[in-house]
């Protein structure tokens, strides 16, 4: 109780806010615990009251306070194909980027925009955007996957870094292996199914209501990592393939590009 809350900039580039949205139905613990009694959440462009000059005066200044010892969060991946594809008060993305990311202790990326430039970076990218991990390098930087990333997976990620004050450990790709440690096809509750080869062949079939599979129907799961299938959305309720759609492919890479996205 005695020990300040850590300072915190959430950065917004090229993304959907859907990150945001994501965090806010975080429940373990709870959003409100999070961003009164964890951290300090000194800048966000759409969860903070101020805007316009007010919003940029107290960035620089938490800037200037907190110098080294805040976390940056991004939401979003940086456009490098023309300055003026994403602004901020006036100022190109990679410029705003590269300042805040100069002063903090470390990185999160949050979602597939910021971990791997998600459906902008899909080709051509015509923006030529990329993600945090591909522009910069020099400070711990931790990717959290998904479109968007469990909610519980973004507060534990916070809780982690918050109680042990470090990254966890990451996989080959910069997420957290506690969370992304293991394929959604290890997890799926349909496992039996395809273990037993009963696949849904169409998506009003007979044994797509039997809740068969989903292989056939472009199911991802035994190709990505992530732990939809045990943390699940929205307070642990379900998750795509519960509700009847195979996985896409959302904490991967490229998922985008994937082709065709509803075949295996
Ligand atoms: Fe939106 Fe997905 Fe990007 Fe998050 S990762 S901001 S949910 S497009
Ligand atoms: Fe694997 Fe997808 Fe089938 Fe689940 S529905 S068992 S993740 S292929
Ligand atoms: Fe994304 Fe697949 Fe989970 S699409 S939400 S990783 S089931």
């Amino acid at each position: 109780q005695t020990k300040p809350r850590k300072p915190v900039l959430w950065y917004h580039f090229q993304e959907c806010t859907c990150c945001s949205e994501s965090f806010l139905r975080a429940s373990h613990p709870l959003v409100g615990q999070i961003l009164l009694e964890m951290i300090s959440l000194d800048y966000s462009d759409t969860l903070m009251a101020a805007a316009g000059e007010q919003a940029e005066a107290v960035r620089n200044q938490a800037m200037k306070d907190f110098y080294g010892h805040y976390i940056m969060i991004v939401e979003g991946s940086i456009p490098l194909g023309s300055p003026g594809y994403c602004t901020i008060a006036g100022r190109d993305a990679k410029s705003v980027f590269e300042e805040g990311a100069n002063g903090a202790e470390a990185i999160i990326a949050w979602g597939n925009c910021a971990s791997s430039g998600c459906i902008q970076h899909a080709y051509p990218n015509p923006t030529k955007t990329e993600p945090v991990h591909k522009i910069y390098s020099g400070k711990p930087i931790i990717n959290v996957q998904g479109c968007p990333p469990i909610a519980d997976v973004m507060a534990g990620v916070i809780t982690y870094i918050l109680t042990f004050g470090k990254l966890p450990e990451l996989d080959n790709m910069g997420r957290p292996v506690v969370f992304y440690g293991r394929r959604v096809h290890d997890t799926c509750y349909r496992r039996p199914a395809y273990d037993a080869g009963l696949f849904v062949q169409s998506f009003d079939d007979e044994n797509a209501k039997k809740g068969y599979c989903l292989y056939y129907m472009g199911c991802k799961g035994p190709n990505t990592f992530n732990s939809c299938a045990v943390i699940k959305w929205n307070n642990s309720v379900s998750y795509p393939i519960q509700s009847g759609h195979g996985c896409i492919g959302c904490s991967e890479p490229n998922f985008w590009d994937y082709e065709p996205l509803y075949s295996h």
